[in-house]
């Protein structure tokens, strides 16, 4: 009995030796630092989810400072693209399509105040600012002079 376990545990010993062909298979780490209970693996868990910066120092604010910048004003072009093109290049709804200069030529004459406005509150079956909810009035501006742009 004693000897059919021994034969067994050095069979799984040299099963598991030619399976793996190096430790570095078994673990990134170098012997010692493998366990659960390694120094390596509990300074891991006692990693804190977040940390402390202190005034002064810079804690990745330069990164987020970059980040708003990417994040400022969208382009007219932009705007459109996301939040008018849906309408205006395919004409659902009646829209007058983007670079359609008859369809706009008759609105283009109202004004550029007039066009920006009723793109702001609506008009008919356009809806306020094109349904961007998340667009300042400026965007809506900028979206409204690029079509007028792309349209005369
Ligand atoms: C759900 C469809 C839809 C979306 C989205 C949409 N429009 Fe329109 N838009 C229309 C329709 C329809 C008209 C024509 C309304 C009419 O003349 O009765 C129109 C008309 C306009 C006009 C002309 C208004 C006038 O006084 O003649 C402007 C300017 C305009 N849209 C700007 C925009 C801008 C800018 C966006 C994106 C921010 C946008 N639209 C998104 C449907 C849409």
């Amino acid at each position: 009995m004693l000897t059919a376990s021994l034969v067994l545990v050095a069979t799984l010993f040299a099963a598991g030796s030619v399976a793996a062909k190096s430790t570095k298979e078994i673990s990134p780490y170098p012997l010692g630092e493998r366990s659960v209970f390694s120094e390596r693996a509990i300074a891991e868990r006692l990693q804190p989810v977040g940390s402390v910066c202190v005034e002064g120092e810079d804690c990745g604010t330069a990164a987020a400072a970059e980040e708003q910048v990417a994040s400022g004003p969208r382009s007219g072009e932009q705007v459109h693209q996301s939040a008018c093109a849906a309408c205006h290049t395919t004409g659902a709804a009646g829209a007058p399509k983007t670079g359609d200069s008859a369809a706009w030529g008759s609105r283009i004459a109202k004004g550029n105040a007039t066009l920006v406005k009723h793109a702001i509150e609506g008009f008919n079956a356009m809806p306020p600012k094109g349904m961007c909810m998340d667009c300042s009035d400026d965007e809506i501006k900028a979206a409204v002079e690029y079509m007028v742009e792309q349209s005369q």
